[in-house]
């Protein structure tokens, strides 16, 4: 039996994933500042707003007007689907760290369930584990969260930051592992160096075939478009 696919609405990357992402998976987004990581799960949000599915955007980096403002600018109105109670934008204080990972911990496999969240969004998952002290606990915390969100049935994407040195591994090099699927998203340079693009490529995704191409993507007034029939530079 073929797994069921969660189409991200991001037509290229349904193509390069197969249909999309196998339902119940956690996919790592990883990628350096600008290259359209929250834009990429607001989108995935959107579409499941669309297709009558609920959703939960958690944000370490943003409030809630922030994030409406962000998804209004891509022509995503979130505001009936917050009223109808078919979204719900979580924001978590970084600087409240202990309470947050607490609530994160007791309330948010509830949370999901209770709400019905077929789609989950987690941004960032980078800043989320500065609130840990050492690697251990990040490392139990974070493969904490993924059972827990894994056992509510949704699909999750998290977003990370990659390394100032290596645009390839997130910034922890640990959530990588810990998913079912990385998407990686790159800044190129043209060979004269006079122009940057943006570029995409499935680095894994447990239990499924997927393209590994590299593909270049563009950032418009509708969102991310990936543009599977052309070439990078
Ligand atoms: N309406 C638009 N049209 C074209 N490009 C846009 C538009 N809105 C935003 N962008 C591009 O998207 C980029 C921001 O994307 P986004 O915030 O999703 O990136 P990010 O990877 O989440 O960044 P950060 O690491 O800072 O959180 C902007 O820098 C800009 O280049
Ligand atoms: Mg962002």
């Amino acid at each position: 039996m073929a797994e069921e696919k969660v189409a991200t609405g991001i037509q290229g990357l349904d193509e390069m994933l197969g249909g999309g992402i196998p339902a119940g998976h956690i996919l790592a987004v990883l990628g350096s500042c600008g290259t359209g990581k929250s834009t990429l799960t607001l989108q995935y949000i959107w579409q499941g707003l669309q297709n009558g599915e609920k959703a939960i955007f958690i944000s370490l980096e943003e409030d809630e007007n922030s994030i409406k403002k962000n998804a209004a600018n891509f022509g995503w109105d979130l505001q009936p689907f917050i009223d109808n109670n078919s979204l719900s934008l979580v924001k978590l204080e970084p600087a409240d760290a202990k309470n947050t990972v607490q609530k994160i911990n007791s309330e948010l496999p509830g949370f999901i369930k209770e709400f019905g969240a077929k789609r989950v969004v987690l941004d960032s998952v980078s800043l989320l584990s500065m609130m840990f002290d050492n690697e251990s606990e990040k490392r139990t915390n974070l493969f904490g969260l993924c059972d827990q969100i894994k056992e509510t049935g949704s699909t999750a994407l998290f977003t990370a930051e990659v390394k100032d040195d290596n645009p390839n591994v997130s910034r922890g090099g640990l959530v990588e592992y810990v998913a079912d699927g990385v998407l990686l998203l790159r800044y190129r340079e043209s060979a004269d160096s006079s122009e940057v693009q943006l570029s995409l490529r499935i680095v894994k995704m447990r239990r499924a075939q997927h393209s590994r191409r590299i593909k270049p993507y563009s950032i418009t007034s509708k969102g991310i478009e990936v543009h599977t029939q052309a070439e990078v530079f």
